[in-house]
């Protein structure tokens, strides 16, 4: 098995634990991260910038994928920066004790409140998204006596073949300036004037769950062009480059995904030849995956209540969680492979549609999945829920978000608590 799994003794152990075990202990349902497989994502994607881009660039973990303070201190002591989409994740960078000037700061409709903490507290790039911000960005720094970094996020007009839910490098997309409108040159060129804001460099992050390499280098030559084009009518060569994330992961046997390395090797190859092509410096990179760094090192456990069969039509076999701890499948129709810890040895000769405990028909986990014959009070892991799982949770029908626990070499700890009653009703007047 992959990603941290085996089975001993009919059980299923992830990170070197009896995952039926992790269950008794903390309860469920439970979200369950494997610390090494967390680290050697970080590394690969920081040696392959060595191996091919003689050192000269940075991984970012976006940390929408999974943000929480102990996600912020290993991404820290891997050497990494961290890419973060709002003020409550800036907030929790800092509060984790990361360095301020390895935050990137996205999003496409950030407040003044936000760009206020940001810009106080020497985030180290605010990536702009639309005119106005250029403005607000640019008097905050002045009202703070600041000049700030920033990037300018282009759309390069790429689409990624990925789920349409997903794909952000096309023109009808909500994030970013428009490449072949020439909006990103009006853009760049205003940035540029702007006295407050040192514009070193662009950003793009053209989808998710990308399986090819194509595409990031198609990406790569465009934004070199773009980069040309700024130095050639301004004077100004920017000397940085961001091309995003949205490196592909295996969630099912219909997903192949490269070695992570192989995106920089193929990226970095591109990206010299345009530089050379151009007579342009080669800009120090940055990259910024998130599911691919903590997607596979997540595995969710729930324990198996109801069971129903609807003759010839299917069987429900409902868990303790559902759309409320993992929504991916209700927004996404996203599959996951799953099997029953406490028979992982069993075949899996039982055709189950997976459903959750919300009041809501299209909570489902998954359908038409394969695992060993149920019962009620099994435990079910749904392997790979680590990105996009626990960041996209919500208290709907006022459901206790679960626990988070870290396991190394067989050790578990807590690193997120499970939510109480007492906490849901916490903000209530
Ligand atoms: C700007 C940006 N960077 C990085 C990512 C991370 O993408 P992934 O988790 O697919 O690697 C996203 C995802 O939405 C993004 O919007």
């Amino acid at each position: 098995m992959e990603y941290g799994l085996a089975i001993k003794n009919n059980h299923l152990y992830f990170g070197g634990a009896d995952t039926v075990e992790l269950a008794k202990q903390y309860g469920t349902p439970l979200y369950v991260f494997d610390e090494q497989l967390i680290r050697n994502a970080c590394r690969d994607y920081k040696n392959s910038i060595d191996r091919y881009y003689d050192g000269n660039g940075m991984v970012l973990y976006a940390s929408k994928a999974f943000s929480c303070k102990e996600m912020y201190r290993l991404a820290n002591e891997e050497g990494i920066g961290v890419d973060t989409v709002s003020g409550g994740e800036i907030y929790t960078a800092l509060a984790a004790g990361f360095p301020a000037e390895n935050i990137f700061f996205h999003g496409n409709n950030k407040t003044n409140d936000e760009l206020e903490l940001a810009i106080e507290k020497n985030i180290g790039h605010i990536v702009i998204d639309d005119f106005d911000e250029i403005d607000r960005i640019n008097s905050i720094a002045e009202k703070l006596g600041k000049t700030v970094k920033v990037m300018l996020r282009i759309k390069p007009g790429i689409d990624a073949h990925t789920h349409e839910f997903i794909k952000t490098g096309q023109n009808d997309c909500k994030f970013g300036f428009t490449l072949e409108t020439g909006e990103a040159l009006e853009a760049a060129k205003k940035a540029i004037k702007a006295k407050n804001l040192n514009v070193t460099g662009f950003h793009c992050h053209i989808g998710s769950q990308i399986f090819s390499t194509e595409p990031f280098c198609l990406a790569a030559s465009v934004m070199a062009s773009f980069i040309a084009r700024i130095a050639n009518e301004t004077g100004h060569v920017v000397s940085e480059l961001n091309l995003g994330g949205g490196f592909g992961i295996r969630y099912t046997d219909e997903d192949e995904p490269l070695p992570y390395a192989e995106f920089m090797q193929k990226v970095s190859a591109q990206l010299k030849y345009s530089c050379k092509e151009l007579s342009l410096p080669v800009p120090k990179v940055f990259i910024e995956p998130g599911r691919s760094i903590v997607g596979p090192a997540g595995i969710t456990l729930y324990t198996v209540g109801s069971i129903k069969t609807i003759p010839n039509i299917r069987t429900y076999v409902s868990v303790d969680g559902g759309m409320s701890d993992n929504p991916r499948y209700a927004l996404y129709g996203a599959k996951y492979d799953m099997l029953i810890a406490n028979k992982a040895e069993q075949a899996n000769d039982f055709v189950a549609t997976v459903a959750g405990k919300c009041c809501e028909s299209g909570d489902l986990i998954g359908e038409n999945i394969k695992i060993a014959t149920p019962e009620t009070g099994d435990i079910l892991a749904v392997l790979a829920t680590g990105a996009y799982n626990y960041s996209m949770a919500s208290n709907y029908n006022r459901i206790p978000r679960p626990a988070a626990i870290m396991v190394k070499n067989g050790e578990s700890r807590v690193i997120i608590k499970r939510e109480t009653f007492e906490d849901l009703i916490s903000k209530d007047l």
